[in-house]
């Protein structure tokens, strides 16, 4: 199988955009960030943060696949080395009505709401690690969950992690979500995406997929030096 093949395969995980078609017929895609920086190489620099950008929408399956099958363990693992921003937000669009906000999102209403979750607690808790730990609890909920039931997915994800979700619960009940959102649609907008999810790393890698499929050994390939944590697994 060509690597064209595969890149077609892979894409059809990701949710793309509807008007666009995945463009597999040539290598230019949208990956900004695939320049090497030669960086890695030198072992006198040190890597000791990395910055990484989520784009992402609740209810695709591959940003729920990518949340709790790689962001958690490698956030749980290496919390303390990364910066990790979360952008919930998606193929939605944003209209305003007489000075309100209104979202449209790819896949309905309840992925609106739950965008505006995941926005609501990385406002509220105000630690990275916390809010991706807390949202990939959100996301083991069913999507009719995460629609009909703020309350209670609220509730259940506050107790596992023992956490308090007044803030968050706080945030949903007032216009903030709906600010939150819109300056999440505003940097979203900008960067035209084609999928979600899609990642940005402030480090050279040799793509999106790496990113996607494998963002631990990734992560630990950057790091400089090599944390403990990296070495056994
Ligand atoms: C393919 O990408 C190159 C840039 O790498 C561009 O110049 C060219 O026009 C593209 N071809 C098609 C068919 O999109
Ligand atoms: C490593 O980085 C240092 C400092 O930026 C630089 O002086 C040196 O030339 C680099 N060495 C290699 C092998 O790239
Ligand atoms: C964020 O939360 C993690 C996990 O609970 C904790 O280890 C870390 O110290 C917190 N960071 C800050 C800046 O409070
Ligand atoms: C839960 O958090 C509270 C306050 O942050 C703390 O006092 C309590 O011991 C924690 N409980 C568990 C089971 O970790």
């Amino acid at each position: 199988m060509n690597y064209y093949n595969l890149l077609f395969l892979k894409l059809l995980f990701f949710c793309l955009i509807k008007e666009y078609h995945a463009d597999t017929s040539n290598g230019s895609r949208h990956d900004i960030n695939t320049q090497e920086t030669g960086k890695q190489d030198n072992s006198t620099v040190s890597i000791e943060k990395i910055t990484i950008k989520v784009y992402y929408e609740t209810h695709c399956p591959a940003s729920v696949t990518f949340f709790t099958a790689q962001l958690q363990p490698v956030v749980k693992k290496l919390g303390s080395y990364l910066d990790v921003h979360l952008i919930p937000y998606g193929h939605a669009t944003t209209r305003e009505v007489l000075g309100r906000y209104l979202f449209k999102c790819q896949h309905g209403p309840k992925e609106c709401n739950g965008n505006k979750l995941h926005a609501c607690a990385v406002d509220a808790l105000q630690n990275n690690t916390k809010a991706v730990v807390f949202n990939s609890c959100l996301m083991q909920f069913s999507r009719h969950t995460y629609e009909t039931d703020t309350a209670f997915v609220l509730i259940k994800c506050g107790k596992n992690l023992n956490l308090s979700v007044n803030g968050i619960w706080r945030c949903m009940d007032s216009e903030r979500s709906s600010r939150l959102l819109k300056s999440y649609g505003d940097e979203t907008h900008s960067l035209r995406l084609r999928y979600v999810p899609y990642i940005l790393m402030d480090y050279s890698t040799t793509g999106q997929f790496e990113l996607v499929d494998d963002l631990m050994t990734t992560v630990c390939r950057i790091l400089q030096p090599t944390p403990p944590s990296c070495i056994i697994f």
